[in-house]
């Protein structure tokens, strides 16, 4: 064995050469993998006993793709491009032998390759658009030679990681290797190849598939349709639909030339950097300092929920879908057939639409079942509380857990605002007390704010995330605060919301700077659909406020046609002139005087106080870090993925002085609500980033 470099090894089978490349986590093409790549295949196609190469990787994976870390850094050794043209112009055949997944900078590499043999389980794609890019190693102009433009439409613009036998299928893969026996398989085949004397395949020459799409630019701008609502404000899937086009209508060499062009622009740009910092942050979210990855973990084999009601019904469909059982306990019997009622209907909606089948309906409803007995929750090892938002009720429950809930159980609530420590006082078991905040709809909503009270143990704490992983949530551990982190957040932007209507904005002003920004719906467009009337007492109704007055002329949302906006038959809102006369008198009643707010101005009394408060709640120590608090508003509110979450984009796109300016500027004009955090002004005087805080 013939050691390369320090992540690539060469040993000769009789005349096949194996490469071997170790450079884990991921094999992600760093220095000295590009390196290991160039030189390997040198020294194979140098050595003259060697008839094919084999290249093969060790560890969960073929290659993942570039390192990404190293985007904006000044690159060093041979390029991708120099590693690719070495083994697409060796005259000895190299095959790729691909597990796990063959990703982005992995694939293309694979693509220069002359054959592709993969075992079933692994998968190919080209994810690039989830990190803003476009596959920038020719992959943008290889794969639709070789699958079709469609295909390759479908693969580059979703991102999907495509299984081998499908790739079989399509030709990207040419032959499939026993699972286990990758490296035989890819030998044997190498072996074929020599004998059967096949040639030295350059995708780069087949033209058949691009040739037949020319001239047919519908094949493009129905793409386009299909996916512009999914796609809205993001630049790279437009971008790798052009790289596509240029496949079809222009030769390999000139349409490598527009992948570079448009990859440069991507990935020197902020919606890249800004999906990029999303890739690790998803990963840094589920890290927790001070606890022990290798912690062990309360065994959750059973789960039980309290209160069937729009939370407790969402909240046990994710354990149903995990496979988990459930048992929902509520206080009567009518309350828990309607609850599991929903939850029936909710599946066999999904199943009409295709999503799972019939079998699935019967498997999941079949894991839930009832009781109006909280004795049923004895055997279980996870109870979530989801009744009404009031601390007597729940201290109440709490109480009752304590005595029924077996040793060891966790015992959890999913309270949006109450405070935990509270709760948690009534047990004798308070290590054992935790939030588990989910989102509405929670069986759709993939955010979990996992909130760790006072006294909560680092085991209860673990469990929790590893068990949100099992139900695919994406969980941020959070303190005990009020709204926590994301309705914390969101609280500044609603006060600034309403206030701004009253000076001058309108609903639709508001809302059109924000949905413009990229969220998916702004203040009052929301506020309508989750219904006006939510919390709004009629007996204790004074006028007090827009909603009030709104609540009382029964416009109480989408739900009867009119809140802030006027609904047609098919709930497509329009300004209601009826509203803006109801918001005029009532600043005029309140002697505020209406003045000219400009777009501008929206975006900032919207949006530089939220991130002031993600800066607070750092200084607090209620979220670990910066980025997790970006999940936070990405996954539970729809900030947008290509604006990085919050703080990300008050960071890096509008930077921490300016914040912390516009902050102190507000402050004089319109008081303490704009008050910058101490955090803050330290950071912009010492010039540190969340990072160098240790945040
Ligand atoms: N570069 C650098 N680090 C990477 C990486 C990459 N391409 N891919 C994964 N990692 C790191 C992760 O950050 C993580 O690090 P950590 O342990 O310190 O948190 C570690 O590798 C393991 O990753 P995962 O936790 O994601 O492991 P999984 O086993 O769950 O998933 C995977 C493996 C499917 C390969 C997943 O990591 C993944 O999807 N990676 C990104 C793939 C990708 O986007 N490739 C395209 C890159 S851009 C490109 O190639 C440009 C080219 O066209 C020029
Ligand atoms: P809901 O009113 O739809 O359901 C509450 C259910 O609890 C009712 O079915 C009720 O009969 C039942 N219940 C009340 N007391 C009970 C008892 N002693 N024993 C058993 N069952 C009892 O309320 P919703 O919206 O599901 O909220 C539940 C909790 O989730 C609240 O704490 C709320 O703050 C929180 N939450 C709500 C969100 C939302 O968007 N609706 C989002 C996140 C958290």
């Amino acid at each position: 064995m013939t050691k390369i470099n320090d992540v690539m090894t060469l040993e000769n089978e009789g005349d096949i050469a194996v490469l071997s490349l170790n450079s884990p986590p991921v094999n992600a093409l760093s220095a000295p993998v590009r390196e290991g790549i160039f030189e390997g295949v040198k020294a194979a196609i140098a050595d003259t006993s060697v008839k094919a190469i084999v290249l093969i990787c060790e560890g969960r994976t073929f290659i993942a793709g570039a390192d990404i870390t190293e985007f904006g850094k000044k690159p060093v050794g041979p390029s991708l491009f120099e590693a690719q043209d070495m083994i697409e112009n060796s005259s000895k055949p190299v095959i790729a032998a691909i597990h796990g997944t063959a990703l982005g900078g992995g694939l293309e590499v694979a693509l220069t390759c002359h054959y592709r043999v993969a075992v079933p389980s692994a998968k190919c794609g080209l994810p690039e658009v989830n990190l803003g890019l476009l596959p920038g190693a020719g992959g943008t102009q290889r794969l639709p030679r070789i699958v079709g433009p469609e295909a390759a439409l479908q693969m580059m613009v979703t991102g999907a990681h495509v299984p081998a036998p499908v790739c079989l299928k399509t030709g990207l893969v040419d032959s499939l290797a026993e699972e286990g026996a990758l490296r035989a398989g890819a030998v044997a085949f190498a072996q074929k190849v020599l004998s059967d004397g096949l040639p030295l395949k350059k995708v780069r020459d087949s033209n058949e598939k691009v040739e037949a799409a020319r001239g047919k630019p519908e094949i493009f701008s129905d793409f386009r349709k299909s996916i512009a609502r999914k796609t809205r404000g993001f630049l790279a899937p437009e971008y790798n639909i052009q790289c596509i086009e240029a496949a079809v209508n222009l030769p390999f060499d000139e349409g490598v030339a527009v992948e570079r062009k448009l990859f440069g622009e991507l990935v020197t740009g902020e919606q890249s950097a800004a999906q990029r910092h999303v890739f690790f942050a998803e990963r840094q979210v589920w890290k927790i300092p001070g606890i022990d990855k290798d912690i062990p973990l309360i065994p959750i084999n059973k789960v039980g929920i309290i209160g069937a009601g729009t939370m407790g019904g969402g909240i046990s469909m994710n354990f149903a879908n995990a496979g988990i059982p459930v048992v929902i306990v509520e206080r009567d019997q009518a309350p828990l057939d309607r609850g599991l009622g929903v939850i029936r209907k909710n599946y066999e909606n999904t199943a009409a639409k295709g999503r799972i089948s019939a079998d699935d309906v019967e498997t999941r409803t079949g894991l839930i079942s009832g009781s109006t007995d909280m004795n049923a929750l004895a055997d279980c090892d996870l109870i979530i509380e989801a009744v009404f938002e009031n601390m007597d009720v729940k201290q109440d429950i709490f109480r009752k857990l304590d005595e029924i809930c077996k040793e060891g159980a966790i015992l959890a609530t999913n309270t949006s605002a109450l405070d935990i420590n509270e709760i948690a006082s009534v047990v004798k078991r308070p290590e054992a007390v935790i939030g588990l905040h989910f989102f509405s709809p929670a069986n759709v909503m993939r955010l979990l704010e996992v909130v760790r009270a006072d006294k909560t143990s680092d085991t209860v704490i673990a469990t929790s995330m590893a068990l949100a992983k099992r139900i695919k949530k994406i969980a941020a551990l959070v303190g005990v605060c009020p709204g926590f982190v994301g309705n914390r957040i969101l609280a500044q932007r609603q006060r600034e919301a309403q206030k701004l209507i009253l000076e001058g904005a309108m609903p639709w002003d508001v809302d059109k700077v924000l949905f413009d920004f990229g969220l998916p719906m702004g203040p009052f467009a929301m506020s309508d659909l989750a219904g006006l009337d939510l919390g709004w007492q009629a007996d204790k109704s004074n006028s007090s406020t827009i909603r009030e007055v709104l609540c009382e002329m029964d416009r109480r949302g989408q739900k009867t046609s009119a809140g802030f906006y006027d609904y047609d038959e098919n709930r497509k809102s329009t300004p209601s002139p009826v509203v803006a006369k109801i918001i005029e008198e009532f600043s005029e009643k309140h002697q505020i005087k209406r003045r000219e707010v400009s777009q501008e101005e929206i975006f900032e009394r919207c949006v530089y106080p939220m991130i002031n408060e993600g800066v607070k709640i750092l200084e607090e120590g209620k979220a670990i870090r910066a980025s997790d608090i970006d999940i936070v508003w990405i996954n539970g509110y729809g900030w947008p993925v290509y604006r990085g979450g919050p703080m990300h984009y008050g960071e890096k796109v509008i930077g921490l002085d300016k914040v912390l300016a516009k902050m102190k500027e507000f402050e004089k004009t319109l008081g303490p609500d704009f008050k910058p955090a101490a955090l803050l002004e330290d950071m912009v005087a010492q010039g540190k980033s969340f990072a160098q805080m240790g945040y």
